[in-house]
């Protein structure tokens, strides 16, 4: 792959960590960086796609040419995604907090009592719903952050979330994850895996690339 073989295509990408509010100074979130949702955006623009980003709270530059929209919660990436689509192909990279806070309180949470129980309520899945949609797109990459039993769990969520490609990272590695510019992935499809990396993410995001421009 390489440059503008993706060109008139379109392609959304989610990236970054939602943050679910608790009160007007707290919330529950995950670990993200965007770093790669970023890479994905940068290299889909530089072969020629019609990019939009939905991003998470994060501190990383536009990458150039790509269309940018910020979000806070898994519910507003949820209605920005949707609202981004139809599109060629969908990675969801971003790091979605699965449950957020039942209630947001008007006003700072005072400490009194020497425990506090938060309720929490599941968030909508953004990548399962785009992939059960009546304009899904032709590629829907999931990708699975996972501490143990790395491919069952990836393979499940591809099979449960309708997915045409899930690209597995293992939490805890060193030189890879979160905050790291260097990443591993295992790219699994419904009859394949493929091992990309150990590798700088803007070079990752173009074998991923790679492997959606092929289905496209
Ligand atoms: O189920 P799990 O959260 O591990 O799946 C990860 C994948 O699902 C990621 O691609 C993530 O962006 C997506 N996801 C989502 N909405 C959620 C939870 C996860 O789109 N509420």
């Amino acid at each position: 792959g390489g440059a503008g073989d993706l060109l008139g295509r379109r392609i959304v990408v989610s990236a970054g960590p939602t943050y679910e509010d608790l009160d007007p100074v707290r919330y529950v979130g995950n670990r993200s960086s965007g770093k790669m949702g970023f890479a994905i955006a940068a290299a889909a623009a530089r072969r020629g796609a019609e990019v939009t980003l939905v991003a998470g709270p994060v501190h990383l530059p536009t990458p150039a040419g790509v269309h940018r929209v910020d979000v806070r919660s898994a519910a507003q990436l949820r209605d920005a995604v949707l609202a981004a689509l139809p599109a060629d192909a969908y990675i969801g990279a971003a790091a979605v907090a699965d449950y957020a806070p039942r209630t947001v309180a008007d006003n700072k949470i005072k400490k009194s009592a020497d425990t506090l129980t938060l309720e929490l309520v599941r968030t909508p899945d953004t990548l399962a719903e785009v992939a059960a949609s009546k304009s899904r797109p032709r590629c829907v990459v999931g990708f699975a952050a996972e501490t143990e039993n790395v491919e069952g769990h990836a393979r499940d969520k591809l099979r449960k979330k309708n997915l045409d490609l899930i690209a597995a990272n293992r939490v805890g590695l060193a030189g890879s994850g979160f905050e790291s510019d260097d990443n591993a992935l295992t790219v699994y499809s419904a009859d394949a895996a493929r091992e990309l990396g150990p590798a700088p993410k803007t070079r990752l995001a173009d074998q991923l690339l790679d492997l959606i421009a092929e289905r496209l």
